[in-house]
């Protein structure tokens, strides 16, 4: 695996390589790397004839300076998975590389920004959406792979591609769980033993949800029956929502739809989702 630290190599090398008509798939990570992010990996893998995955931790996208310090940082182990996985290329600029000189910019998308993670993390999307343009005009991928773990962002991302005309195809790969449904999440790695067995109500929240709507019971009697099963374990439930899986519009009923959640557990926010296609799927 070739790995860059500057921008120019790292665009040379690729110039190089796009020169014979490779088509290049592109992961962009914070690192903390688990088997949600190596699936990406393999997902470029089986499209492309060049993987380059980025490791940056964005600051512009962390509203709360304890949760950007506390970001776990494992570049070793990080660069032993991807070489496991046979990544072609891995760029892990410094913030200076990324920010230096550069005018503060924000990015901001009507209400898609300001509603769920939006709402709760004001500033972090126009981070992303800042971040992922530096690495798209950076990297100038033909594919980028994104998780449906992060659905919000995934829907930030479409509406970027399509306004400023990035000529990029996004891939949304399904979320990669634990056994007992927890999503897999770099901040896994910063709860307990007994916060780590607490943490699948966020799961049981959103299973309970999508069974709820099918039986017909209105969301806020849900959202009241979730936020008592979290607070049983301790957890305190942020927000539960069912929006529509296109246009992000709040609904009711099950199809089409996803239920998005979000929580602390211990000093650990984590979210998830489901996404609900119609009835038939818990049948
Ligand atoms: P990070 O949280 O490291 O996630 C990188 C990618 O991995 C994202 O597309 C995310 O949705 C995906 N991912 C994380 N957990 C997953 C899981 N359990 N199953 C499937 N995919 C999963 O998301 C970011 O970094 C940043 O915001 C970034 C896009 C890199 C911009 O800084």
């Amino acid at each position: 695996m070739h790995i860059f630290k500057e921008i120019a190599p790292l665009r040379d090398h690729l110039k190089s390589l796009r020169s014979g008509q490779s088509s290049i798939g592109f992961v962009p990570t914070m690192g903390a790397l688990h088997k949600g992010h190596l699936g990406l990996i393999n997902a470029s893998k089986n499209h492309n004839d060049i993987t380059v995955c980025s490791i940056y931790v964005n600051p512009t996208q962390f509203g709360n300076p304890e949760d950007l310090a506390k970001y776990p940082r494992t570049l070793e182990q990080d660069i032993d998975l991807l070489e496991q996985a046979s990544c072609d290329v891995l760029f892990c600029p410094s913030n200076t590389v990324m920010y230096h000189r550069a005018e503060p910019l924000t990015i901001s998308f009507d209400k898609l920004d300001r509603i769920l993670e939006g709402e709760f993390r004001p500033g972090h999307f126009s981070g992303v959406a800042v971040v992922v343009s530096k690495l798209f005009n950076i990297v100038q991928p033909d594919i980028a792979y994104f998780g449906q773990k992060d659905y919000q962002q995934v829907m930030i991302i479409s509406k970027l591609i399509e306004a400023m005309k990035f000529n990029v195809q996004l891939h949304v790969v399904p979320t990669v769980r634990e056994h007992d449904g927890l999503a897999l999440s770099s901040r896994n790695q910063r709860l307990s033993v007994d916060e780590r067995n607490r943490a699948t109500v966020l799961y049981q929240g959103l299973r309970a949800t999508q069974q709820g709507l099918i039986q017909g019971l209105p969301l806020s009697e849900l959202r009241t029956r979730v936020a008592a099963l979290c607070d049983s374990k301790g957890v305190r439930m942020e927000y539960l929502e069912v929006v529509d899986q296109d246009t992000f519009e709040v609904k009711e009923s099950p199809t089409r739809a996803v239920i998005l959640i979000a929580a602390y557990v211990g000093n650990v926010r984590l979210i998830d989702n489901l996404v609900v296609e119609s009835q038939d799927e818990i049948a």
